[in-house]
């Protein structure tokens, strides 16, 4: 077999520093991981880095609410996004962050070049404001009506409830989503990236074969509408760059986020003595590949390789996009606990289970995948504990107890054993391709195989006739030798279980090649198992967990919004509390929300007024044992939307949680609507 050695610089998009990894992520982590794990096994040159994404709006004001530093905010979750990704065996060379030294050097770099050379414009425009705030708005933190069917709380760019898209200017009755307060409207000069000037360039792109066939009609949907300028520039205060030349103008988290994947290169290459360059400048004959989601397709095939050959510097090999993780056919959603951390999931199970999974349902192209539970736990029990491990389970017994470790000194099944071996060759063009359902297909029917030829051969029969030693010593050898190139085929996807394997058979890290030869005269160790079954129990308790976890923060309670994770103060000033407005309330009318495990939804009587709450009280309260009663609510709570709807304020409660909970009810004599001072 002749093969080149090639060089490959991978990556995957880089999270953002402000949440948790969670198994959406993981899909594309664990895609990235099998194939690069894979280049590695062929022999191949390649290097896998990442990063956080540390920069943006969103991690500014997440790190002013906890009341640390956005620094100390992302050191914090750098570190938890490690952690997961190691336990998931994700085998990165480099993991850095977007707010690091290189980054900032290479991204005034390709700034400064794109600006000498006239692809960066600059034009006043006008923005929405929070005054109280003193910061312009970003779409998603404007909320108002909607302009088309007049939806309450809608974001500053999409309807929710009726799709429309609009600017943040045509929304009605605007709110900020930081103070509350009304914005109002500011002139600010930005800078803009001539994307345009690219256009000859990406349709170039486009057409030769560097992205997907459904990604390319994407783009040229793209095309026809016209690329517009794109504005690389935001205001102060912003945790990010600071443009060179100015002031107080930043770059925008998505201008120095790709160059994020350069700079952890380069730290790389600090840290080993690599030569950057010749990665990266325009002739680089080094291949180089993004892996993302499907979201993210305009920043990596429009605008990077655009900010790129501007640059002077060479363009992706490739960019690969894979669709949207599902769970049970739904988008992950926490009240029904599918909105699944990688932390609690490693708290219940195997991380190589879901590696195993993901691989099975992956394809090359961009449709979403289901993580179906059921399915889950019945192919992992059936194809790796069932099929695989079984081989070898049925096998090593034998070898261990009767042969002292000892494999026979030759190969009794040559032509089958050629067969698996030859298998390999179809197996790696999957695995290349990124067809890692089929690859798996592959391997389990050559699993079946190798089971059928122990069934056939019965050596637990053969091992009780006296004068058959050698006959058992054959076929579990056999066996053994078939397991072995079944988990090389298997070791981009199982990392874990081949290390154990190789600790099992005794011999050195797997290779592709290494199969050619079978294991014959030598000794392996004892067989310890290699993987157990899924349980249902420990799903059942993942998914609770992935519930216990919101109910603790009232997750129905959240608002959809980026600052669902709105931390308490620890203490208030007198002004903030004056502006509670405090109102008796009559609950005119109680009822169950369809779908919600916590929630009631109130309609609250203030005098006159009437007001639709939702309060996490069912635990405690029938409806029926609710309504006619005198409560306390908070009425300018501005109105959140929530899964079920806009809730229009709260009521007061005390106790604990669960049953152990109390609405507050005035003393006689209050009646609706009065203000409680
Ligand atoms: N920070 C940007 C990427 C910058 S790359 C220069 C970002 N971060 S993210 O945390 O939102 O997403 C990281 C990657 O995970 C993206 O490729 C995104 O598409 C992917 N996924 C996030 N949620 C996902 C699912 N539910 N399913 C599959 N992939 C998902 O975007
Ligand atoms: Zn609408």
């Amino acid at each position: 077999m002749s093969k080149s050695k090639r060089t490959l610089l991978v990556t995957s998009a880089l999270p953002y520093a402000n949440g948790p990894i969670h198994l959406g992520h993981l899909v594309e982590y664990i895609q990235t991981d099998i194939w690069v794990r894979f280049q590695k096994l062929r022999g191949h040159n390649c290097l896998y880095v990442c990063a956080d994404d540390a920069h943006g709006t969103p991690i500014m004001l997440r790190a002013q609410q906890e009341g640390i530093t956005p620094e100390q905010l992302i050191e914090a979750v750098g570190q938890e996004h490690r952690t997961d990704f190691s336990d998931f065996n994700i085998g990165f060379d480099n993991y850095h962050s977007t707010h690091s030294p290189e980054n900032r050097e290479l991204s005034g770099l390709v700034y400064q070049r794109h600006r000498d050379a006239g692809h960066i414009t600059t034009r006043t425009i006008t923005q929405a404001y929070d005054a109280e705030q003193q910061m312009f708005l970003p779409d998603r933190f404007i909320r108002g009506e909607c302009p088309r069917c007049g939806a309450a709380d809608q974001y500053g760019d999409s309807c929710e409830v009726c799709g429309a898209t609009y600017a943040p200017t045509e929304l009605v009755n605007p709110v900020s989503a930081i103070s509350g307060s009304t914005p109002v409207e500011r002139e600010s000069l930005h800078y803009f990236f001539k994307l345009a000037d690219f256009e000859p360039l990406l349709r170039d792109w486009t057409t030769a074969g560097h992205v997907q066939e459904e990604v390319a009609n994407k783009l040229n949907e793209w095309f026809e509408a016209g690329l517009r300028e794109w504005d690389i520039s935001r205001d102060a205060p912003y945790f990010g760059f600071r443009i060179p030349d100015t002031e107080d103008k930043y770059f925008y988290v998505w201008l120095d986020a790709p160059i994020g994947y350069m700079a952890s290169f380069k730290n790389l290459c600090d840290r080993t003595g690599l030569d950057f360059d010749a990665w990266w400048n325009k002739d680089s004959e080094h291949e180089l590949y993004h892996f993302i989601g499907k979201d993210i397709i305009y920043f990596h095939a429009l605008f990077w390789p655009a900010m790129l050959a501007g640059a002077g510097m060479r363009t992706p090999t490739a960019v690969f996009a894979h669709g949207f993780l599902t769970i049970d056919g739904q988008k992950m959603s926490k009240s029904r606990g599918t909105f699944i951390k990688a932390r609690t999931y490693l708290d219940y199970l195997n991380p190589e289970y879901l590696r195993y999974y993901f691989a099975a349902r992956l394809g090359s192209g961009v449709d979403d995948i289901d993580l179906n539970l059921a399915d889950f736990q019945q192919r992992v029990n059936s194809d790796l504990v069932g099929k695989v491990v079984n081989i070898a389970s049925r096998c090593a017994g034998f070898i261990h107890k009767q042969f002292a470790g000892e494999l026979a000194d030759s190969c009794s099944e040559p032509e089958l054993y050629a067969e698996f071996v030859a298998a390999g060759e179809a197996i790696a063009a999957d695995y290349d391709a990124r067809e890692f359902g089929h690859a798996i297909r592959k391997i389990m029917a050559l699993a079946d195989r190798a089971n059928q030829y122990i069934d056939a051969s019965k050596p637990w029969m053969l091992a009780k006739q006296a004068g058959r030693e050698a006959e058992v010593q054959a076929v579990c050898s056999t066996g053994i030798n078939l397991f072995r190139v079944l988990a090389t085929w298997l070791q981009p996807v199982l990392p874990a279980m081949a290390s154990d394997v190789e600790a099992l058979l005794n011999i050195p890290p797997m290779t592709w090649d290494a199969v050619n030869a079978p294991l014959t005269a030598h000794k392996i160790n004892k067989f310890k198992p290699l993987m157990t079954r899924v349980e249902q129990d420990k799903v059942d308790a993942m998914l609770e967990d992935s519930k216990e976890h919101l109910a603790g923060n009232e997750a129905e309670l959240q608002p959809a919004g980026p600052l669902a994770d709105d931390p308490v103060a620890e203490t208030i000033s007198f002004d903030d509390f004056v502006k509670l407005d405090l109102r008796i309330a009559r609950i005119a009318k109680a009822e169950h929300v369809d779908g919600a495990d916590k929630l009631l939804r109130l309609t609250l009587d203030l005098g006159g007024e009437t007001r639709n709450v939702f309060a996490g009280i069912k635990s405690a309260y029938a409806p029926e044992s609710l309504e006619g009663k005198l409560t306390v609510m908070v009425a300018n709570l501005a109105p959140r939307k929530m899964r079920f709807g806009i809730s229009e304020g709260m009521v007061l409660a005390a106790g604990s949680g669960g049953e152990d909970l109390w609405i507050l009810s005035p003393d006689q004599g209050a009646q609706p609507g009065m203000r409680v001072k």
